[in-house]
């Protein structure tokens, strides 16, 4: 390990001698100058020492000015004063101007309190050494996020806005297919905030019902609904000077988004409760993987709301839309799922690796990471292989009906959900004739358009099902995992006559 090195200026060389022996028996390594002007040109040419021994009174540049100009070219230095001057305000100054001490020198060297010098030293040197390593896991966890953001060119470009953005107190709306990696956006523009020292604090506005999600987000006093049997702070109150993340804010009803608004205007809500205005000061950041547009004509979604959290609207794009990242995050989780779940593993073969970079990650990069965490815990890549190809079988099977007869309402095929037409429909009925249609297996004497009319309703009608199977007929999820709205989910549903059984 390198010894820490201590710097001594002093134009007498009785004194330097002195302190360079002082230094050697106790391991430091010592350099000394007899003028500040020669450390300082040493500064720009060899490693700075860790701290200098700086007398006040030098012939040239004195030590005040030696001091001020080490603070200007290398702000971190540790300067300690040795000097026999004690004047006070010689002192204010030195201490004003960065020093980390000052020490005064008797009549002879040997004079000087050693304790005090050594302890000095000691602490300069700690002090060194802590930021130094606050700057090199400050760097860490720089990388860090920059790789976990992604490298690629549309990450990239998201990453820059967010450094537009952190310091600044907007409101910020994140949007994106699920699992493309919004909370991670989330989290990126808090800690690159000044607020990245107190709390970042979530809620999902899905996971409560509407009088719950309220004391939730507000808090309430006791007694201020059945069950309220203390006092509770909200989630706003304990994201105060920090970022509060509203997950699904799509999830929320109108009635609490107007609460919603006047907190986000005014800065102060009250608790469930209670009439004592509560004052935050809280960063918001809104997520939602829902089509709000649609939801402002269905009036679900309020417009002045709306409007007030898209100050800035940051759009996450689907991995298959960003396909330059596929190497880079199939590393990283690799990396991370092996040392995790102690499986070593070098590396899996340029077959998948194609594989993935083809795929259309419906999940996205959540897909990803789940297919690798299998692959790496059951140390089977064959398992990712087959995964793959059996959802592009499903994908040409679904297709061959699709293709032949365009749906009148594209619905994306997604993994798990498109079932062969003709399948069994358990659970569900529905109208034997579609609306529009003839039914039956003849289709002689119609024409081709009719034809494809009736397939392609078949197909959706078929995928429309095994979505909402699949789901437990939850049609907020099917209609997420079919990439369409709820309401034209709902709409197509009416449509195609299907019915839970
Ligand atoms: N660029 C990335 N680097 C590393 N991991 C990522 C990246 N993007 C997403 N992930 C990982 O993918 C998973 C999904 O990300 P995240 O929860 O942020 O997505 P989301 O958009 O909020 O999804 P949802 O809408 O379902 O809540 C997480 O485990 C996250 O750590
Ligand atoms: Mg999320």
């Amino acid at each position: 390990m390198r010894k820490p090195c201590v710097a001594v200026v002093d134009d007498d060389s009785d004194f330097a001698s002195y302190l360079k022996a002082f230094l050697l028996v106790r391991g430091y390594e010592a350099r000394c100058y007899t003028r500040g002007a020669e450390m300082l040109a040493s500064l720009k040419q060899t490693e700075p020492p860790d701290v200098v021994l700086l007398d006040v009174m030098m012939p040239g540049l004195d030590g005040m000015a030696t001091l001020r100009a080490i603070k200007s070219m290398r702000q971190e230095t540790e300067v300690i004063m040795v000097s026999g001057r004690n004047h006070a305000s010689t002192i204010v100054e030195a201490v004003q101007l960065g020093a980390a001490d000052y020490l005064v020198k008797s009549d002879h060297p040997e004079g000087l309190e050693e304790i005090a010098l050594d302890v000095a030293i000691k602490n300069a040197i700690e002090k060194t050494r802590l930021v130094t390593e606050l700057g090199e896991l400050r760097q860490l966890a720089d990388d860090e996020h920059q790789s976990g953001l992604g490298n690629g060119e549309k990450m990239r470009r998201i990453a820059t806005v967010i450094e537009q953005v952190a310091d600044s107190d907007v409101t910020v709306l994140i949007r994106g297919e699920s699992g493309v990696g919004k909370e991670l956006v989330a989290r990126a523009i808090h800690d690159r905030s000044t607020r990245r020292n107190r709390s970042f604090v979530k809620v999902n506005c899905a996971a409560l019902p509407a009088e719950l999600l309220e004391s939730e987000l507000f808090g309430h006093t006791r007694g201020a609904f059945t069950g309220a049997d203390t006092t509770r702070i909200g989630k706003f109150e304990q994201a105060d000077g920090g970022t509060l993340m509203l997950d699904e804010i799509g999830e929320m009803k109108p009635a609490l988004q107007a609460k919603m608004l006047h907190v986000l205007q005014d800065g102060e809500f009250t608790k469930l409760g209670s009439n004592k205005r509560i004052e935050v000061d809280v960063r918001v950041v809104a997520v939602t993987n829902r089509d709000l547009e649609q939801m402002l004509s269905s009036g679900e979604f309020r417009k002045d709301l709306y409007y007030r959290l898209k100050v800035i609207e940051i759009l996450v794009p689907p991995l298959r839309e960003r396909r330059d990242e596929i190497p880079t995050l199939t590393d990283y989780f690799i990396d991370r799922y092996s040392k995790k779940y102690n499986r070593p593993m070098g590396s899996i073969s340029d077959a998948l690796r194609q594989l993935f970079q083809q795929y259309d990650w419906q999940g996205n990069v959540r897909e990803l990471e789940n297919m690798i965490k299998r692959v790496i815990i059951l140390q089977d890549e064959g398992l990712a292989i087959r995964e793959i190809q059996r959802h592009r079988h499903r994908k040409a099977a679904a297709s061959a009906v699709v293709t032949a007869q365009p749906p009148v309402v594209a619905l994306p095929v997604t993994a798990g959900f498109v079932i062969p037409a003709g399948s069994a429909t358990r659970g569900f009925s529905y109208q034997s004739e579609l609306p529009g249609t003839a039914s039956g297996a003849d289709d002689a004497g119609r024409s081709l358009g009719s034809v494809a009319r009736t397939a392609a309703l078949k197909a959706e009608r078929a995928a429309i099902e095994q979505a909402l199977r699949l789901v437990n007929w939850n049609r907020r999820k099917a209609a997420v995992n079919l990439g369409v709205s709820y309401k034209t989910l709902l709409n197509r549903i009416k449509w195609c006559g299907i019915s839970r059984v």
